[in-house]
């Protein structure tokens, strides 16, 4: 196992600031630096063949990614963004018969009401579940008959809350329901395994917790491969795209939720970091992480400031949400001073495997600080 001093030496970003915003935007390796030199010399050395290898890398990193949630080769697709894969997902769903409702909760990131509201106009019925913390019994209860799919986040971006997937597949498959599960907040910082938790679909992205950047990533359970017709599409989703003909039919892997010309240098990117997390392990990395957020939870409690994160390990994923008066601008007040982390609503504390306790430390000493200084 590297140890942390070696590990924390491949991100420059720490040398500059002390970093806690890991959920937001992950530091980047200092190997990616090669990685755009090389970029940069394909570039003014182009030649038509380079496609070849992009496609091949990018399919590369589609592949380490299925690796690292337990997922098996060619069940994985990128694209820039996740809200671009989610259409994708949705475009692929059929909204004209009995089944029509999507069930979601108001814990999602905005993506994912802004977007089935608009196939509200293709049939969509979206029900959104308000959730007491993060308990999915209102959930479970909402799955009935008439839903299509179950569309939630793993873990919430505004309180930190993980969501019991095991529970509502479950009750979701009991029913004939698909679940998409957003896992942007959680790949990378919790252990995911989508075979074992027999979910559908599976989206994340690589700038937050994988240390990448540029790109987002779709599961697809590869049972469910045949059945899938996209209307939102390209031509790299096609069973021979590089032979440049009306496609004959879908391409067999995940490769058939792609759209158009892909953007190669995001997974590029994010292989690096990924590689890099995929060496320390996904439990290790688990470990540290909660290890940093206990000691969070207890400066908070400390300093009497409220916590909107559950404090059961099994319940938290990567980040903490404090609430107290001047929040917002206590994050602005930190800024200044090179200490950085986010505000949704409260503030978000976010360590990482990087992340030491002495700058966890460090960062709620400032915070009661600045605290003091905006209550006055
Ligand atoms: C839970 C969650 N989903 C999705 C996103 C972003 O999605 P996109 O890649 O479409 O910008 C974020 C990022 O901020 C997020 O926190």
């Amino acid at each position: 196992m590297m140890d942390q001093a070696t590990l924390r030496a491949e991100f420059p970003l720490l040398e500059t600031c002390l970093y806690l915003n890991s959920n937001s935007t992950g530091a980047i390796p200092r190997r990616v630096e090669t990685v755009l030199r090389r970029y940069w010399q394909t570039l003014v050395n182009w030649r038509d063949e380079i496609w070849s290898g992009w496609l091949e890398q990018t399919q590369a990193y589609a592949d380490a990614v299925a690796g690292f949630i337990g997922a098996p080769p060619g069940s994985v697709v990128t694209d820039v963004n996740l809200s671009t894969l989610l259409a994708r997902v949705a475009t692929c769903l059929d909204f004209t018969g009995r089944r029509t409702k999507v069930v979601t909760t108001d814990l999602e990131f905005p993506t994912v009401p802004f977007l089935w509201r608009g196939f509200a106009r293709y049939g969509a019925d979206l029900e959104v579940v308000p959730l007491q913390g993060h308990d999915v019994g209102a959930l479970e209860a909402a799955i009935d008959e008439r839903t299509r799919c179950v569309c939630v986040t793993h873990g919430a971006y505004a309180t930190g809350a993980l969501l019991d997937l095991e529970r509502i597949v479950a009750r979701a498959h009991a029913v004939g329901a698909k679940v998409i599960v957003d896992a942007y907040q959680t790949v990378g910082a919790v252990p995911l395994d989508v075979t074992a938790l027999g979910v559908d679909f599976l989206l994340g992205g690589a700038h937050k917790w994988m240390c990448g950047a540029s790109t987002a990533f779709l599961y697809i359970r590869p049972d469910l491969l045949p059945e899938l017709r996209p209307a939102a599409t390209g031509w790299l989703a096609g069973a021979d795209p590089t032979g440049f003909r009306p496609a004959a039919g879908w391409a067999p892997d995940a490769r058939r939720l792609s759209g158009g010309t892909p953007m190669p240098l995001g997974p590029m990117i994010s292989r690096v970091g990924l590689d890099l997390l995929a060496l320390v392990g996904i439990d290790e990395i688990r470990r540290h992480s909660l290890a940093c957020t206990d000691r969070i939870l207890e400066r908070a409690d400390a300093a009497d400031i409220q916590v909107l994160t559950p404090r059961d390990p099994d319940s938290r994923g990567g980040v903490v949400c404090l609430r107290f008066p001047g929040a917002e601008h206590v994050r602005n007040r930190l800024a200044g001073r090179g200490i950085v982390c986010s505000w949704r609503g409260s503030l978000r504390v976010a360590p990482h495997i990087y992340t030491t306790i002495a700058e966890v430390d460090a960062f709620m000493d400032a915070v009661d600080v600045e605290r003091k200084q905006v209550g006055r």
